[in-house]
């Protein structure tokens, strides 16, 4: 049965008192809730050792935002995923569409940080999705078909086993707008359709596919609801324990 799970991704949110704060609250409500999904914070990469502490004590999951595709060496300011596998980190988000636009990682770099995740036992949490423009010239599959066939079509069966996907529509991504539940559900079971046919029914079935974009405690039940939904990666919402929590309320 695949895993239901909610990751919040806070980016580059909160000093170190702040994360420290979050963190606990996040922890202490673990402690008194019974869920239906796993949970898992992204935190910056400074405060990872600190949340994986916790994380060693408690139900609670932790992922890095980012790694570097280079083994290790004279890459100033990049962390390796040796790094991180040195810190029990159990997951990565990979292909947020921040670093596609902003640092211009491309597909064939994505699929290289994958490898080295992979490579070290850490679970990719792999972004996709399309820009404004893209859904309105209705080429919103062949963009996140595109995405899926370069950075993670080369894995084997196995190794793909280990992928978690988030499909994160990019102009929902912090504006507010959030994709209707039927856009969501649509580009999931498509998805699911590609992996099917590239892999088998099996491990189609297998892999979590979150969904992200302006999802909040109120909105986060029916998008959970939808058949190809496993649950979400949260951005703005996940900086509050609250919030965070009642979207992992959201599982019927
Ligand atoms: P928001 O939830 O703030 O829209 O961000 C989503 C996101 O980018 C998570 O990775």
């Amino acid at each position: 049965m695949r895993k239901n799970i909610v990751a919040g991704n806070w980016k580059m949110n909160k000093t170190f008192s702040e994360a420290e704060e979050l963190t606990d609250q996040i922890f202490l409500s673990l402690e008194e809730k019974s869920l239906k999904c796993d949970v898992i914070i992204c935190p910056p990469a400074l405060y990872l050792e600190m949340t994986s502490d916790y994380a060693e004590e408690s139900r609670l999951k932790v992922g890095a935002q980012n790694v570097s595709e280079h083994e290790k060496g004279a890459y100033t300011g990049e962390i390796s995923a040796a790094m991180l596998a040195s810190i029990d980190m159990e997951y990565c988000i990979v292909g947020h569409s921040e670093r596609r636009k902003y640092f211009h990682e491309t597909n064939d770099q994505l699929a290289q940080k994958v490898n080295r995740l992979l490579d070290y036992g850490i679970k990719p949490i792999f972004c996709v999705g399309e820009v404004l423009e893209e859904r309105e010239k209705n080429i919103h599959f062949d963009i996140v078909k595109k995405q899926l066939e370069e950075s993670l079509f080369h894995l084997n069966k196995d190794e793909f086993s280990n992928v978690v996907l988030a499909y994160e529509p990019v102009w929902a991504i912090g504006t507010g707008k959030t994709a209707s539940p039927e856009q969501a559900q649509e580009m999931h079971a498509y998805i699911r359709k590609m992996i099917a046919e590239k892999y088998d029914a099996n491990t189609a079935d297998e892999v979590s596919i979150l969904y992200g974009g302006s999802c909040n405690p109120g909105n986060a039940k029916t998008l959970f609801s939808q058949n190809d939904v496993d649950g979400g990666l949260i951005g703005g919402a996940s900086l509050k324990a609250d919030d965070f929590m009642a979207i992992a309320e959201s599982f019927e």
